[in-house]
């Protein structure tokens, strides 16, 4: 029987139950250890969006049940010829041509909002690891996708983690970096910092290793700033910041984010770390994430497990969160398909 295609709608429970078993299938099947998706958190993303884009999706239906979905990540103030289109078929479904239309279905979405590139991402291989289902990079090489960034999920396990080391980490951070002082946050950042904030912000893409991913660097100002921070908040996201500030000048010149569900108790997410070029090589980057760690661990002790991407050659960065104690989850594969 041919397939449908329907979009998730937050006015629809039964498309939102869909996306959810679609999501928990495939998560149960390629990567058991990563965190779940509540129904309150997917209802809340594709309902809330943020001024970088929206999230929306469709769900493949064989017989009455969900055997897929699509998700699209959908730019809108810039990158506006590119588009995620990030498709998930069930294991019971697969090789049965689903993941072929999904993708039929997303060059039309591609074309109707004059989209030039898609991105999607699959587990990769990563040496010392057992290998993982190797499907998605299967499908995207099927698809003529070029590999173009490799990336790690680390994970920082805080029932096992060396809190000896960790101090030291810190107590080595701060003698590096007499003249900055510590200022810490939640959610929406102090007013007297907001304009240093947009600008590491947007320097993240360009700082960061991006691979061979064509994408251009976000103007971010302060409004934008502030609406990012708005919508993290309607998402029910807690944002946990720690900044340095160079105490003479009184600028915020590093930055770090773990930012936590509020249905998800059990997980936070290692976000941005960026430190501004002239007052690199002070420790400030291990300075913000240990103080920052330290944080959110106080604020909320259910917290068990705190996750990490960086690009497999971000070694400084690599370098800090190994000696925090993150170690390898998984690695995945950022595909670039030109349409
Ligand atoms: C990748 C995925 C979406 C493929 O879905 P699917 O419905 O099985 O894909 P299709 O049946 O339409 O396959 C289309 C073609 O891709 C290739 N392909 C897909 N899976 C493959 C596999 N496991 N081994 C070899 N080739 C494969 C084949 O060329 C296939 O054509 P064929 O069956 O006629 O030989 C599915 O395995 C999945 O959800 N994996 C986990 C998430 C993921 O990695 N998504 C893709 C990111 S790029």
């Amino acid at each position: 029987m041919a397939l449908a295609i329907t979009p998730v709608s937050v006015d629809d429970p039964d498309s939102l139950a869909a996306y959810c078993a679609v999501v928990k299938a495939v998560r149960d099947h390629d990567m058991p250890r990563w965190r779940d998706t509540t129904p309150r958190m997917a209802e809340l993303q594709h309902a809330i969006q943020s001024p970088s884009g929206r999230l929306e999706s469709h769900i493949a239906w064989r017989d009455g049940e969900p055997v897929g979905r699509v998700s699209f990540g959908i730019t809108t103030q810039d990158n506006l010829d590119v588009m995620d289109a990030d498709i998930w078929v069930i294991p019971a479904a697969r090789r049965q041509g689903v993941g072929r239309e999904l993708f039929e279905f997303s060059k039309q979405m591609a074309a109707r909002l004059g989209r030039k590139r898609l991105f999607a991402s699959s587990l990769w291989p990563i040496e010392g690891f057992p290998e993982p289902d190797l499907a998605g990079v299967e499908f995207a090489n099927w698809l003529g996708a070029k590999p173009s960034l490799d990336d790690v999920a680390r994970r920082l396990d805080l029932a096992t983690a060396d809190t000896a080391s960790i101090d030291a980490l810190f107590a080595g951070a701060q003698e590096k970096s007499a003249g900055y002082h510590l200022v810490q946050w939640i959610d929406a950042a102090p007013e007297e910092y907001a304009e240093d904030l947009a600008y590491l912000s947007g320097r993240l893409m360009t700082d960061a290793p991006m691979g061979e991913l064509n994408l251009e660097a976000p103007k971010i100002d302060v409004a934008r700033l502030r609406e990012s921070e708005a919508a993290m908040i309607a998402r029910e996201r807690i944002g946990y910041h720690t900044g340095a500030v160079h105490t003479e000048t009184g600028r915020m010149v590093a930055w770090t984010t773990i930012t936590m569900e509020e249905s998800l108790t059990w997980h936070g997410f290692q976000q941005i770390t960026i430190v501004e070029p002239e007052h690199r090589g002070h420790r400030l980057g291990a300075l913000v994430k240990v103080a920052n760690l330290r944080f959110i661990q106080s604020e909320q002790p259910a917290v068990t497990a705190i996750d990490t991407f960086n690009a497999a050659d971000n070694t400084y960065m690599i370098a800090i969160n190994e000696a925090m104690g993150f170690r390898p989850l998984y690695s995945f594969q950022n595909w670039q398909l030109e349409l």
